[in-house]
């Protein structure tokens, strides 16, 4: 009997702080005109201090769980994706374990910027399909706030914090086309130095800062997700015409719109959060595909593609039939 992992509950939690476009061009040399236009970014939320990438993720862990009507027994995984974990070390995925009260079980992070959650999702779609693992959550938490530099208006004005979850249930994948069909990740290290963190845990007094070449990076991110889209229709001999959501990373207007013209797709059926989230890195696609969840456009049994590019080069697409 085949496994197949069964996308059972999505969640999300945002920090309570909203700072407009406009609040950030008071201390910032930007305006609300340019942001729209560039990236369609209105508005993005930052973490207080409480709002940690632990608790964000426990908070979205815990709206998974119970959008799937599962219980922290039926938990015996958390694999967390972050570029912005609250320590080096135990992982914000195990801090998350010891919060929502798991018992037993294993719990790792997972490193591949604005692509982590694509890259989280495939590999606990690999443990439950080994047997490894029976009920996963997977987060994505993110606090770009603490490593933005804020002399740079050309990237501290693109980023937000917040948090996004699902929880996969082993499921039975015989007489069903439920559940995660594919995944496909990639990597190009050469072109590390396009988008990257000066800094790290390890280097004293220097915790870094995120730095970007953003035209680069969009030239980029333009003609390998559209390769990503086609990959992942073919390994599942689907048409664009199969395709019922995109749910992108939110990282700029523009290229979220691109891909929606490569797959088809009418705008409303792209969802977009880039606008109110900014881009929040992991979380950005788990936190768009719950808000569609929850709103009601997503509806079991749709088609849906997920896609992701960040720092690395990392990227990579998830598609899962509802
Ligand atoms: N406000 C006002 N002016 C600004 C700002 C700002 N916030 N930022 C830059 N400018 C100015 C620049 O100084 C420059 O002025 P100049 O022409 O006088 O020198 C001008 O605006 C144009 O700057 P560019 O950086 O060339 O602007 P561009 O059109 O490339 O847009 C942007 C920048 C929005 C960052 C775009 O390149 C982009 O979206 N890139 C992709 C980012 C992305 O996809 N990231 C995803 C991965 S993120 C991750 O993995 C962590």
């Amino acid at each position: 009997m085949p496994i197949r992992s069964i996308l059972a509950g999505a969640g999300g939690y945002l920090p309570e702080r909203i700072v407009t476009n406009d609040e950030l061009a008071r201390t910032v040399d930007t305006s609300d005109e340019w942001i729209r236009e560039r990236t369609g970014i209105k508005q993005r939320h930052f973490a207080g201090p409480h709002e940690t990438a632990t608790f964000m993720g426990t908070e979205a862990a815990r709206a998974a769980l119970a959008h799937a009507g599962a219980e922290v027994a039926d938990v015996d995984a958390v694999i967390l994706a972050t570029s912005t974990p609250d320590q080096a070390f135990p992982s914000t995925a195990v801090r998350v374990m010891a919060a929502l009260g798991v018992k037993g079980g294993f719990g790792f992070d997972v490193a591949a910027a604005c692509a982590g959650f694509i890259y989280a999702l495939s590999v606990a779609d690999g443990m439950i399909r080994a047997g490894q693992a029976k009920g996963v959550l997977v987060i994505g938490s993110e606090v770009y706030s603490r490593i933005l530099n804020w002399e740079d208006r050309g990237t501290c004005v693109l980023f937000g914090d917040g948090a996004g979850a699902v929880f996969l249930r082993a499921g039975d994948g015989s007489g069903t086309d439920r559940g995660i069909l594919s995944t496909h990740l990639h990597a190009q290290g050469t072109l590390g130095d396009i988008l990257y963190v000066d800094g790290a845990v390890g280097q004293r007094g220097k915790p870094g800062h995120l730095v970007m070449n953003g035209r680069e990076v969009f030239r980029h991110a333009v003609t390998r997700l559209a390769e990503a889209v086609d990959e992942a229709l073919n390994a599942n001999n689907l048409t664009r015409a199969d395709i019922d959501w995109l749910v992108p990373h939110q990282a700029n207007q523009r290229i979220i719109d691109g891909m929606g013209r490569k797959l088809g797709l009418a705008a409303e059926r792209v969802v977009v959060t880039v606008d109110r989230h900014a881009n929040t890195s992991a979380a950005s696609v788990p936190l768009a595909l719950n808000e569609a969840c929850q709103d009601g456009r997503i509806k079991p049994g749709d088609m849906v593609l997920l896609e992701a590019l960040g720092g690395g080069l990392v990227w990579g697409s998830a598609l899962v039939r509802m």
